[in-house]
């Protein structure tokens, strides 16, 4: 039985090895930069009641079929999905939601480096005490000079990409396991310490209004999709790092148990992240930059910040240390799922197909590295068009103006995870029998009834409305029907 086998790449050593390690890879770049700006600016209390709601209608029962399939078969998302296909006589075409999962992460960790980068430089930078006394021109001037300097962001975004490739090439135990085991309370401690500075020194009435303050009128259809794409990009679901951290699971874990808890915690995360983040924006006034919200955010508001409270290199440098671990441990569980596949199907070592996968996605990272310089993707389409020798390649259209980076968050995000959720969802709600599933879930009859409704019904049904709403073609359908 498929079960029974372990995974080629070894097993975590206990329940606890993969919660953290899940959770690593959930907490993340999402947590501490994207949470607190999305929740504060989309209607705050109302926002995060939707957010829970994607959470654990479409969130939870994703997370728990992602972990089983991992677990039932016990290798690369691609080849688990092919596997599992076979076993249950299903159309060996499911090997390609693995595929398009594996260059999802892939995509994603493209700009997560370059991003986890800035995370680095600044580490470096904070510890340095070039902050101190800083102006808010200075700092904003500073970053710019950073980010337009593609020389430095070449070297981060390699520095960030080799300290992945390290790890994961490590293995599952000595790599994988081995980082998460320290990095993660590390990251715990540093939150901590964080907020409880911020609540002791900074404005936290203003800070909790504007996170938690319910405003309905701001709630949209794009604002339900913005709150279900980040359920998705938060818990890590849609593209397999779950899946291949599942496959590495012991028998006996629970693992709606291990869902929730991964889920809890990384809520915890992104809310403490808020009242860490907040209290100090409203200190100095800066709401009005709080407003342009981009990646780049938190390199420009916070060292002006810690510049100019004492105390501050020591913070900031706390702060930036926070920032590079939650993006290591999320970037180590997106390039996993393609390292593992290449040792299973290409014969590779380990540390040769991390350096492979490293390198491709390395390579991909230039375009969103070039789009932080400010390059639109006409500026980089004309450039290539104009090498192959055509002038005029006629990008008249208004979606050239985005960046590489925009288009692949947007891509990613919005579009691609909700679709593979819902992929993964019809696999293992309606193709798999229920006998297999109730066994390899071995819920209660209610609980495993609660799960096998929301995979089959709930989440695939809500995934699919709000993408239908968000594209407006509900609104289209409503008038259709109308006439
Ligand atoms: N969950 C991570 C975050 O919140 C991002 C991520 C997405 C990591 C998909 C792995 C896989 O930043």
């Amino acid at each position: 039985m498929i079960t029974d086998k372990g995974a080629i790449h070894g097993e975590w050593a206990g329940k606890y090895a993969f919660f953290l390690a899940a959770t690593g890879s959930a907490v993340g770049l999402g947590n501490l930069w994207k949470f607190p700006y999305v929740a504060g600016s989309s209607g705050g209390g109302s926002f995060i009641l939707i957010y829970l709601l994607c959470l654990f209608l479409i969130g939870l029962p994703l997370m728990m079929a992602e972990i089983m399939l991992g677990r039932m078969g016990r290798q690369s998302p691609v080849n688990t999905l092919r596997r599992l296909a076979k076993v249950h006589g299903l159309s060996g075409s499911w090997k390609w939601l693995g595929v398009t999962g594996m260059l999802i992460a892939g995509l994603i960790l493209s700009y997560y480096s370059v991003i986890g980068g800035w995370a680095f430089a600044y580490t470096v930078r904070a510890a340095s005490g070039l902050f101190t006394g800083q102006t808010m021109d200075g700092v904003v001037s500073l970053f710019s000079r950073f980010a337009s300097d593609p020389e430095h962001l070449l070297a981060w975004h390699t520095l960030f990409m080799l300290a992945t490739v390290m790890v994961v090439s490590r293995g599952v135990k000595n790599g994988l396991e081995l980082a998460v085991k320290w990095l993660m309370p590390a990251l715990g401690i540093i939150l901590i310490v964080l907020v409880v500075y911020a609540v002791k020194n900074a404005d936290v009435n203003n800070a909790f209004a504007f996170l938690f303050h319910p405003d309905f009128s701001k709630i949209t259809p794009d604002v339900v999709l913005t709150a279900m794409g980040h359920a998705f990009f938060t818990l890590s679901l849609g593209m397999g790092a779950i899946m291949v951290y599942g496959s590495y699971i012991g028998q006996r874990s629970s693992i709606c148990g291990l869902s929730i808890a991964i889920i809890l915690t990384d809520t915890l995360v992104a809310i403490l992240a808020g009242l860490a983040i907040f209290p100090l924006v409203f200190s100095f006034q800066l709401e009005g930059v709080m407003i342009q919200s981009d990646p780049g955010l938190l390199f420009r508001i916070f060292p002006y910040v810690f510049g100019q409270m004492p105390a501050g290199t020591l913070m900031g440098t706390l702060f930036f240390i926070l920032l590079s671990i939650a993006a290591l441990t999320s970037a180590i569980s997106l390039l996993e799922p393609a390292v593992a596949w290449l040792v299973e199907t290409r014969g590779m070592t380990r540390p040769r197909a991390s350096a492979w996968a490293g390198f491709s996605v390395w390579f991909l990272g230039l375009g969103s590295m070039l789009a932080f310089t400010g390059l639109t993707l006409r500026d980089m389409l004309t450039a290539v068009s104009v090498w192959l020798g055509h002038y005029d390649p006629g990008l008249e259209n208004r979606f050239y103006d985005l960046s590489f980076f925009a288009m692949i968050d947007y891509l990613t995000a919005k579009f691609l995870l909700p679709v593979s959720g819902i992929l993964i969802a019809i696999f293992s709600g309606w193709l798999l029998k229920a006998e297999v599933t109730r066994q390899e879930l071995s819920l209660p009859d209610w609980a495993y009834h609660c799960w096998r409704t929301l995979v089959r019904y709930v989440a695939p049904t809500a995934i699919f409305i709000v993408l239908l709403n968000a594209t407006g073609a509900l609104m289209w359908l409503g008038r259709l029907i109308n006439h």
